[in-house]
């Protein structure tokens, strides 16, 4: 049995339980059976509703007792009110009834929907159908592993055993494609109370267990004390010269003295005390728990960042993968803005790319521009900011989100680095006790004395689309112009100052970053730099921008992959299509698309001279410096 969080050892374990399914299979039924059953009621309740039926003539149903029990909770001042609770010898159960799929989204991030089981309905008349298949792409999505499948109805089948088969047969399949095996698949008669909390006798052939014995055997997972610490920060409160800050513990434990790291801020400090709602101040706090901590420095953060440990801390990027379920109004279309929600963090998010659209009815997939209504999508999605989050597989509670379009939640996904980097050694500095020194020499007095400005020229494209032949062409014209210019060359580079770095995500983040600095550091010493290199990631190259600030010049050499791949110099697209390269760009690893390049060049449009005339052109325009007689007469 998993841990159970709470400090008081008389506390019960309770395991929270999603019921889904087809309000008309018998959903309501099933939970009314499961509260009867198990002598969870008020007493009389059920008594009360079946005279109640009586008297306006109408057969009694389960159904009516559940409405009955919503419209108490409705009037009552409950937290939530779609939670209903339940005993059994051995633990409670609360039953988190998911009345649509646009409720169980908004519940994702909240956490109200976390839940360690879940109990699937369907008709054993109807069977499988397209709702059916959807709610198990939920549950995978949401991450619960613990299914059990109750094909309800079986009375209307006459309890038979092979038409039970045939359902249970075509929903493992589909729920196979997804990733998800139901622990359990159990022939029920809600209604008449067959296999609910004992064994069913009108169908004797099944030698499984029945829906309690089921739901006994489940653990509970929602209190992951054994994975990394995450602590979203929901608020900082200022007490006279202290500050709290205060969340609730997703996963993991923490001690007072541990060392945390605040993400995206990146900052790190020690835990000074753990706050908490007890007389007695506790030394450590887990998953579960909602705490408000004191730090050892004072240092700045604020809502919306992820505490964990320094060591084992959530990725920091700006773009990331994602596996969504599109429940909008207005279909999701690349390009388009959305609110992204995660954990307590906001961020906007820009559809970079719709890698496919997924059928969750037949599990195809295919290319798409859009994404409709109950919709699953893998997606590409850019933050206007760093975003600190956790890939689903590893890290649930912080590897899942939700878009909001305008007011409405009009997705929820999980989060996926594949082909992505994390950012955060990009942006940590090390050193401490640093300072700058200052030039005496200005920026200015270089170039009066060149005649030009310094400068970066970044081309950018895949392998093979002209960056190396166009940047040697290049550095001759403007050195025979006068410039002072040299190349900075992909494959050069490699065999040097990133001979140690390979092409996965985060090696090649390196690459450019110290590409970036070293061209931004030539820059400013006066010369023209000219890069070639494939950087792929558009975080990147940004980065490069910001080191060289204004004088950076963005070029997309834009062949695409066809006619780069028909060019193929090296001979490297033929290996990456047998397999022979991992990660090669534009077949297994990203290119992105510049999106405001300064020039973009096609070169299967232009030939070299052609393309090198415009680039020419364009470093003339924006390099030279047109003061002073020596200057001009330097740049003929
Ligand atoms: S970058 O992605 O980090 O910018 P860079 O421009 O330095 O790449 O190096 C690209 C060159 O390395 C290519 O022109 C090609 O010759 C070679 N190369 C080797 N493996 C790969 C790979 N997996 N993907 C792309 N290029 C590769």
């Amino acid at each position: 049995m998993a841990a159970y969080a709470s400090t008081n050892p008389l506390a019960r374990e309770s395991l929270r339980v999603a019921v889904v399914g087809h309000v008309d299979h018998g959903k309501s039924t099933l939970v009314g059976r499961l509260l009867h059953d198990t002598g969870s009621l008020p007493q009389g309740k059920v008594e009360a509703i079946r005279a109640m039926s009586e008297r306006r003539g109408m057969p009694f149903e389960w159904a009516f007792l559940m409405d009955a029990l919503q419209a108490e909770r409705d009037q009552g001042i409950t937290i939530d009110t779609s939670q209903i609770w339940f005993k059994t010898a051995n633990r409670d159960y609360v039953i988190i009834d998911a009345p649509g799929h646009k409720e169980f989204l908004k519940n994702m991030i909240t956490g109200a929907a976390a839940s360690d089981a879940a109990l699937l309905v369907i008709d054993a008349e109807e069977g499988v159908k397209e709702q059916s298949r959807r709610h198990g792409y939920l549950l995978h999505l949401l991450g619960v592993r613990q299914v059990a499948v109750a094909v309800n109805k079986m009375d209307l089948v006459g309890y038979g055993e092979a038409r039970f088969a045939a359902i249970e047969k075509e929903y493992r399949a589909y729920l196979a494609g997804i990733g998800v095996a139901p622990t359990y698949i159990i022939p029920i008669a809600a209604r008449d109370g067959q296999n609910i909390v004992a064994p069913g006798e009108r169908m004797p052939w099944y030698t499984g267990p029945h829906v309690l014995e089921a739901l006994e055997r489940f653990e509970v997972v929602t209190l992951p004390t054994h994975l990394p610490l995450r602590m979203p920060v929901q608020d900082v409160y200022k007490f006279d010269e202290r500050r709290i800050v205060a969340g609730r513990i997703e996963s993991g434990k923490l001690k007072v003295g541990d060392k945390v790291l605040f993400s995206p801020s990146n900052k790190v400090t020690r835990v000074k005390t753990i706050e908490a709602w007890a007389a007695t101040t506790p030394v450590e706090a887990q998953a579960g728990e909602s705490v408000g901590i004191t730090l050892d420095e004072q240092i700045f953060v604020e809502r919306g960042e992820i505490m964990s440990h320094e060591q084992n801390g959530p990725i920091e990027t700006d773009v990331f993968r994602a596996r969504l379920f599109w429940l909008g109004k207005v279909p999701l279309t690349e390009g388009a803005r959305y609110k992204l929600k995660l954990a307590s963090a906001e961020a906007i998010v820009r559809v970079q790319a719709i890698e496919r659209a997924i059928d969750t009815g037949d599990l195809s997939s295919a290319a798409a521009t859009e994404v409709k209504h109950s919709a699953v999508a893998e997606v590409i999605l850019q933050a206007d900011r760093m975003v600190a989050l956790d890939e689903f597989v590893n890290s649930p509670l912080t590897g899942r989100f939700v878009l909001v379009d305008g007011y409405d939640i009009a997705g929820g996904g999980i989060a996926s680095m594949e082909g992505y980097a994390d950012q955060r050694q990009l942006i940590t500095v090390r050193a401490s006790n640093v300072k700058r020194v200052e030039h005496s020499i200005s920026i200015g007095a270089r170039a009066r004395r060149n005649g030009h400005r310094g400068g970066v020229i970044w081309l950018t494209g895949l392998s093979g689309s002209g960056k190396s032949t166009l940047s040697i062409a290049l550095e001759r014209r403007l050195f025979d112009l006068g410039f002072q210019v040299y190349v900075l060359d992909g494959d050069n580079m490699r065999h040097g100052l990133s001979a140690d770095l390979g092409f996965s995500p985060e090696e090649r983040a390196e690459n450019i970053r110290r590409v970036g600095e070293v061209a931004a550091l030539m820059s400013r010493a006066g010369m023209v730099v000219i890069t070639a290199f494939i950087s792929p990631y558009r975080s990147d190259r940004d980065r490069a921008r910001r080191a060289a600030g204004e004088n950076f010049h963005e070029v997309y050499v834009s062949a695409d992959l066809a006619t780069c791949e028909a060019r193929d110099p090296k001979g490297l697209y033929k290996k990456a299509r047998a397999g022979e390269i991992a990660d090669f760009t534009g077949i297994s690893a990203p290119y992105e698309v510049p999106q405001h390049p300064e020039v973009a060049i096609d070169t299967g449009l232009l030939d070299v001279e052609a393309a090198v005339d415009r680039l020419v052109a364009y470093a003339r325009q924006v390099l030279t410096v047109m003061t002073g007689q020596e200057s001009r007469s330097a740049i003929r």
